[in-house]
């Protein structure tokens, strides 16, 4: 497993990271808190050191869960990420979303980071958190003041590195004038690759690491795309226009000369998407979703795969045939 820093902290993260949105059931259709644990403690058994949750994931769950895995593991040999900034517990002046009966509200001011923090420690069984990041940016806040906050809570001990997520440009400059950002996470897959020109460069230049999220377009590039798959109510994907029947056939039309490269170098499709994501410039961690211990133990794999130049050209050569979803 290939490590890399986490910017311009020390903390050195696997490049495949484990992401904890599914097994907080939210969005994904429930949970299994067995499995979920099972397939963590299969992560770290296949060398990802590098876990990335949040507050909001089945409203505290996702926390807990991660929480109860990391026991049996030695907590310094860990790399634990949480965020804070999306709130179902209270109002602010921006609502972010409605969901399962919930009202979720943006807010970064500081009184609420700092109480986010404490709950987040506790849910996480934990007393620092290694990679502390705002969720999504609240218009009500500067983006210096928030980083304040996150610099005292630095100072304090209670968060190793700081991050942002969902961030402008403008967002990222501020940040680093400010004090020590460390980390940027974003969309960005095969299918997805907005931040390509702005943030991803922005990144390079200020040494911070790209954390690239839902980097599979949550299940379009595995080997379970089909057209017949009937998602369990709850879960995201279910009439959701990505996961259109025209997507979808588009989409495996695209990736044949990419499944076919990944059997000629016993790869499974994830694995030859990961490597192709982690290869990019600037582009340093993929965060994966995984709710089984056979998934985690399949993209771990990714961490160690080294595509050649050749490799690489057919693979974007295929993503650049992808026009966008309709
Ligand atoms: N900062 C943000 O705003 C933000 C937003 C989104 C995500 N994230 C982070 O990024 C992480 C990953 O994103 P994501 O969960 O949205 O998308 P993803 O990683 O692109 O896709 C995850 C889904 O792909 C399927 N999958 C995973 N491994 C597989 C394998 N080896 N074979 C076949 N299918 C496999 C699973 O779905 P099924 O088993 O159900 O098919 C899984 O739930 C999240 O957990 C979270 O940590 C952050």
């Amino acid at each position: 497993m290939q490590l890399r820093a986490l910017g311009n902290s020390n903390i050195q993260a696997s490049v495949i990271a484990f992401g904890a949105w599914a097994i907080g059931g939210w969005k994904w259709g429930g949970t299994d808190a067995t499995a979920a644990v099972n397939a963590i403690d299969a992560a770290i058994g296949a060398d990802i050191n590098f876990i990335d949750t949040a507050a909001v994931y089945g409203f505290g769950v996702s926390e807990e869960i991660v929480g109860k895995a990391i026991q049996k593991h030695a907590r310094d040999k860990l790399i634990i990420a949480t965020k804070c900034g999306l709130r179902w517990d209270m109002e602010s002046k921006h609502l972010h979303a409605e969901s399962e009966g919930k009202r979720i509200f943006r807010t970064l001011a500081a009184d609420s980071i700092q109480w986010e923090l404490e709950q987040s420690l506790r849910r996480l069984n934990t007393d620092y958190i290694d990679l502390y990041q705002t969720h999504w940016p609240d218009p009500h806040a500067m983006q210096d003041d928030v980083m304040e906050t996150l610099i005292k809570l630095k100072k304090a001990g209670k968060i190793r590195a700081i991050g942002l997520c969902n961030a402008s440009t403008d967002d990222i400059s501020t940040a680093c004038a400010t004090g020590q950002l460390d980390v940027d996470q974003e969309r960005y897959s095969l299918l997805d690759q907005e931040r390509a020109q702005d943030n991803l460069p922005l990144c390079k230049s200020n040494k911070l690491a790209f954390l690239a999220y839902s980097p599979m377009a949550q299940g379009l590039l595995t080997d379970k795309l089909d057209t017949s798959r009937q998602y369990g109510e709850g879960d995201l994907r279910i009439d959701n226009p990505r996961f259109s029947k025209q997507n979808i056939a588009t989409i495996s039309k695209l990736l044949e000369p990419v499944k076919a490269l990944a059997a000629d170098r016993s790869l499974t499709l994830e694995q030859v998407v990961l490597a192709w994501t982690l290869q990019q410039p600037g582009l340093s961690h993929v965060l994966v979703g995984a709710r089984t211990a056979e998934q985690a133990i399949n993209n771990a794999k990714a961490g160690s795969v080294i595509l050649s130049a050749e490799e690489l050209q057919l693979i974007t050569s295929a993503a650049n045939q992808w026009q966008g979803f309709v």
